[in-house]
């Protein structure tokens, strides 16, 4: 399938991807959504999802936002028009999303967040705003009316209802009607008013990154966890001709020592490859482990076997090694076992015949086997 139009993978990273926005006709045509809006409606009143409701009152141009769990009766009590519900991560409990976010593997799995998805009456939005992340809004049911505009913003260019950041004067220099089918490419920062023009379902694929104060913070915990501590020494010590000052020399010994704590190539890959498939979801689940022959003959029955959407894979190849992350795990592996570790990492849905394609089989089972006790992947029902 070619849902990028006419453009290769590589042509749309170095023409759009990150770069300018992209509205692609018909990219998914025929597309069935495998949620209708009650489920959609259902999955905002459980407990662990996270859910929006946000509500425009046109008369003062004021916005309301709610957040989840709901109960029925919100949604009952709600107008003909002007809302919208938005529901995170839905990928994690509808599996045939991440058979679509699969799709999207033209970009490295770790830089995928999830898919959110969004339903609205007419007149629907979220209101004018900007993200920080790319995202492919995907038109699934009804027609959306996208306003963009590239200007540059600032923070006194929003409302003040600090939550939403709303975009306080919003003046669109393109827009477009997606049908269902249509997917709008929208870089981050890239200002966007989505208004439902009837009843009105849009799947938001989104990426991350991470932000500097992210990194610097989730390392420094992890460094805590498991560096060992050294302490400043200054045997070189000089005279100085006011003890007051701090010396520049001295400023840099701290700097270098900071960076120190990142200067080992390998520790500080393995500490990324587990930080970015960390599972910040944990959803109980009442599977049982099963031993090594057990587990064969039911994939060998199945036919398939399906990873659980809050569990990212992921792997590091350098000369000797393939470092192997599951869920913010680390694994050694032998490098003859790089392609089924592509495979696991690229695809949500294993296929049993397709799987014993990659290198031993006995070993590929095994190592399937040790993530399913895990708790990375789950059977049909
Ligand atoms: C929506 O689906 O209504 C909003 C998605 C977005 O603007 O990011
Ligand atoms: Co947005």
């Amino acid at each position: 399938m070619n849902f990028l139009g006419n453009l290769s993978p590589a042509d749309f990273l170095k023409q759009y991807w990150q770069k300018k926005p992209l509205l692609i006709k018909q990219s998914f045509p025929n597309y069935q959504s495998p949620i209708t809006a009650e489920e959609l409606a259902g999955l905002a009143c459980e407990e662990g999802i996270e859910s929006r409701l946000i509500q425009e009152r046109v008369k003062d141009n004021s916005w309301q936002l709610q957040h989840g769990p709901f109960q029925e009766h919100d949604f009952t009590s709600l107008p003909k028009s002007h809302w919208s519900l938005l529901v995170q991560a839905v990928n994690h409990h509808i599996p045939a999303l991440n058979q679509l976010l699969d799709e999207f593997n033209f970009v490295p799995v770790w830089r995928v967040d999830d898919i959110m998805v969004s339903y609205a009456p007419v007149n629907g939005s979220v209101g004018p705003h900007l993200d920080n992340y790319d995202v492919f809004l995907l038109q699934v049911q009804g027609r959306r009316h996208w306003h963009i505009n590239e200007h540059d913003y600032t923070e006194d260019d929003f409302l003040d209802e600090l939550e939403l950041k709303i975009l306080a004067d919003f003046k669109a220099e393109q827009d477009w009607i997606l049908e269902p089918g249509d997917m709008l490419y929208l870089p981050p920062g890239v200002a966007h008013h989505g208004i439902a023009l009837d009843d009105c379902m849009t799947f938001s694929v989104g990426f991350r990154a991470p932000s500097k104060k992210e990194l610097l913070s989730a390392y420094t915990v992890n460094f805590n966890d498991v560096a060992k501590d050294q302490f400043y020494t200054d045997q070189d010590l000089q005279l100085q001709d006011s003890s007051g000052e701090i010396k520049t020399e001295h400023i840099r010994s701290m700097r270098e020592m900071i960076l120190s704590a990142v200067s080992d190539d390998a520790e500080f890959a393995s500490w990324f490859g587990r930080f970015i498939t960390e599972d910040m979801n944990h959803y109980e689940t009442e599977q049982n482990e099963l031993d090594n022959d057990a587990f064969k003959k039911q994939f060998k029955q199945n036919g398939y076997l399906n990873r659980y959407g809050n569990i990212r894979f992921s792997y590091i190849e350098d000369h000797e090694n393939l470092k192997f992350f599951y869920a913010g795990n680390e694994l050694q592996l032998a490098l003859e076992q790089l392609s089924l570790i592509q495979y696991l990492s690229s695809q949500h849905r294993l296929d049993y015949i397709e799987t014993l394609k990659f290198g031993n089989e006995e070993s590929a089972l095994d190592l399937i086997h040790k993530l399913y006790n895990a708790g990375c992947f789950y059977f049909d029902e």
